[in-house]
């Protein structure tokens, strides 16, 4: 991996001159050059080879032979970079990746929205409370959530702050994913705090047993593979501000082609996609496995039109296209986009997003969801690709690892007056991790259907 200097000049061309939705005003726009001039220096957040092995996962996923767990916070904060955080996420992860492993019997590829999810993009640019209008908050890389003028105020320092806070999450998955924690024989150990309290916790640990005594049996033949020891989890998050990616954004010295090193995967969010747009423009000059996020008013030109800028070469692994419509939508919307992108002879993934189409407010003003339209949509989701004879290739899913009461139902029952209780997201609600849980049941469920 080389740190070419002049790699940010000429990605700069390609995107500069086209419009870029939802990037922020900076007022002083010398300052954000001397922060993205130190950012095309630091050292890469992740490998072009890490991309490539994520790339080639994801082609097994695109033809049919691996499922894609893709989860995390909806926007992660700097004051939430804590290793009880961090491990509770993970094990939340880790735990649906078992249950979705053993119970539907299929490889799972990890990717958390994790080490680099700060920045959000936002319906409306300014928030108003009592009479008074500012800016609106774009996550932490952007601006501070307090309402007051100053903290709203985009600051080019925090895409610094962004780094670092990516850095040293991602130093603690590395740790946590190959130092021994992740080794399957702590199946149980995952679930410890969790499994007197809570009904999926108990469901979760009868599995763990099942799992033991398959790794036991195995292990009695003989059989101790490596990949039971550590595991793969890769990190991925929204490319929406274009200054700090392109100041990530190097040349690999194997190959001569660019990836983003701020991440293994990025996707393109449903306010960004436009076609003529910067953030496609971006997206199509990088080598890294792309995501892009489809709306309920996606047309399947547009679909088509996505898959010629982005995967032009027809390469599984390439482009996931992640579908967030809605469950009452998703059963209208989705077969014509999938007949049509398969009649192309494309070979994505189909990833499902039953989060962003699912949001609502509560009549106590909390953002919220319903776990039974998260379910809806995933199983609207399972059903058309079943029809189709297409692979339902995944899950898209905003989470976190700690008891909070942001989505409303689930087994552990959340009602609408508990939201108030725990309700920390810096965005949007997060299933928690009894919630997490039970969707993976669930969902390995409707995969073995
Ligand atoms: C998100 O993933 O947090 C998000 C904003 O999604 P979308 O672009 O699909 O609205
Ligand atoms: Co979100």
């Amino acid at each position: 991996m080389t740190v070419n200097a002049d790699s940010s000049t000429s990605i700069a061309t390609s995107w500069r001159d086209l419009p870029a939705a939802q990037q922020p005003d900076y007022p002083d726009l010398e300052a954000l050059r001397a922060v993205t001039t130190d950012l095309a220096t630091y050292p890469p957040l992740v490998f072009a080879g890490e991309c490539d092995q994520l790339r080639a996962q994801v082609g097994a996923v695109a033809r049919g032979e691996a499922f894609l767990l893709q989860g995390g916070d909806c926007a992660e904060a700097f004051d939430q970079v804590s290793a009880d955080q961090i491990r509770a996420k993970l094990k939340t992860l880790l735990q649906m990746s078992a249950v979705l492993t053993y119970a539907a019997a299929v490889p799972v590829v990890k990717v958390g929205r994790i080490a680099g999810q700060y920045s959000k993009p936002r319906s409306k640019p300014t928030e108003t409370r009592d009479g008074v209008t500012l800016p609106s908050y774009r996550g932490d890389s952007v601006n501070g959530p307090e309402f007051t003028a100053e903290a709203r105020v985009p600051d080019p320092e925090r895409l610094r702050r962004m780094y670092h806070a990516s850095a040293s999450t991602l130093n603690l998955v590395r740790g946590f994913t190959t130092g021994g924690y992740a080794d399957l024989r702590q199946v149980h150990a995952w679930n410890q705090d969790f499994v007197r309290t809570s009904a999926s916790g108990q469901r979760y640990e009868a599995l763990a047993r099942e799992i033991d005594n398959a790794l036991n049996f195995m292990k009695a033949c003989g059989a101790d593979p490596a990949e039971f020891h550590s595991v793969e989890f890769y990190a991925s998050h929204e490319a929406l501000l274009l200054d700090y990616e392109a100041a990530l954004t190097r040349v690999d010295s194997r190959s001569g082609a660019l990836y983003d090193v701020s991440g293994h995967m990025v996707w393109i969010g449903e306010r960004t996609r436009q076609l003529d747009g910067a953030h496609i423009a971006f997206a199509a000059n990088i080598r890294n496995p792309i995501g892009v996020k489809l709306g309920p008013t996606t047309s399947p030109d547009e679909a088509l039109a996505l898959i010629d800028r982005l995967d032009p070469e027809r390469e599984p692994g390439r482009l996931t296209f992640i579908t967030r419509m809605g469950a009452d939508k998703i059963r209208d919307r989705l077969p014509a986009l999938v007949e049509r992108v398969t009649a192309s002879g494309a070979q994505v993934a189909w990833v499902c997003d039953p989060m962003h189409g699912n949001t609502f407010e509560a009549a106590s003003g909390h953002k919220t969801r319903r776990f039974d339209d998260v379910l809806d949509e995933v199983k609207g989701f399972f059903e058309v690709h079943k029809g189709l004879g297409t692979h339902p290739g995944g899950i898209h899913v905003e989470l976190t690892g700690d008891d909070v009461t942001e989505c409303v139902g689930g087994g552990d029952e959340i009602f609408v007056h508990d939201l108030h209780q725990r309700y920390e997201t810096a965005c949007d609600p997060r299933l928690n991790r009894s919630q997490s849980l039970d969707l993976a049941f669930l969902v390995a469920e409707m995969y073995r259907g």
